[in-house]
């Protein structure tokens, strides 16, 4: 099939590689090798998010990836002190600032801009004051997005949690409406549109052509298909070391 949108890229999450690794906090999987992998296959930039209880990614994991992505490098990342100062001494690509709740199993919504302008804006200028374009994370809402342009930010990247939880095709519709509209209005204020969130195999071609979308960063549908589609191998592969054979 023809992209509909040929310049759309794939950001590639790989946390949950490290959340596998954590599990056991071990070294395997290594989400620095899932990186390599995925540019393999195509990625066009690797996305992780350090959180502040590192729960996934490690910080040892951000420092290694920074040399070895040949593609680009999209850290996610809370708007704090500690994040800011991490970020300007690692300099990735580009950061996405999302925000961030302890209790929370994955991030839950897209941030506030209009509620924190003052500090966010001042976080968005040491960034970008370093060469490190900023991307907000948000819901496709005018407010929203006017606040992002305001801080100065190059990118938003829009919140598809919503389009993705959809219950029926009705207001799935009408999630791809909002999110269509907010990629419009975004565009128009000079802001450049990214969106992730929950996409999965089934889900992602209507947002793949939302005109003017210039990356989608995917993370757990690809982590959870990788565990299958390799699964097969991976038992085969033991039986031949449990043979002397591997
Ligand atoms: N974009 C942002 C800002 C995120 O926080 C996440 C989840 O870490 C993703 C994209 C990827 O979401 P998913 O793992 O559901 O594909």
């Amino acid at each position: 099939m023809v992209s509909p949108n040929p310049r759309l890229t794939l950001g590639v999450n790989i946390d949950h590689v490290a959340t596998i690794r954590q599990a056991r906090r071990t070294v395997e999987p290594d989400p620095v090798a899932a990186a390599t992998l995925a540019e393999l296959g195509g990625a066009d930039g690797i996305t992780v998010h350090l959180r502040e209880d590192r729960r996934h990614i490690q910080d040892r994991d951000v420092k290694i990836l920074r040399q070895t992505v040949q593609s680009h490098l999209n850290l996610e990342m809370a708007p704090t002190a500690e994040m800011v100062a991490i970020a300007l001494d690692i300099k990735p690509d580009y950061v996405t600032l999302v925000p961030e709740k302890r209790e929370e199993i994955t991030t839950e919504g897209g941030i506030d801009i209009v509620g924190n302008f003052a500090r966010f804006k001042e976080v968005v200028e040491q960034l970008q004051g370093a060469g490190i374009p900023v991307s907000w994370f948000i819901d496709a809402e005018l407010e929203q997005i006017e606040a992002a342009q305001k801080t100065g930010a190059q990118f938003i990247e829009l919140h598809t949690g919503k389009y993705a939880e959809a219950q029926d095709s009705d207001q799935q519709q009408a999630e791809l409406a909002t999110l269509k509209t907010g990629a419009k209005q975004a565009i128009a204020l000079g802001l450049r549109v990214n969106a992730g969130h929950g996409l999965t195999y089934r889900n992602v071609y209507p947002v793949a052509c939302i005109e003017g979308m210039e990356e989608l960063n995917i993370g757990h549908t690809i982590i959870s298909r990788a565990v299958l589609v390799g699964l097969e191998r991976a038992v085969r592969e033991m039986k031949l070391a449990m043979w002397g054979q591997l």
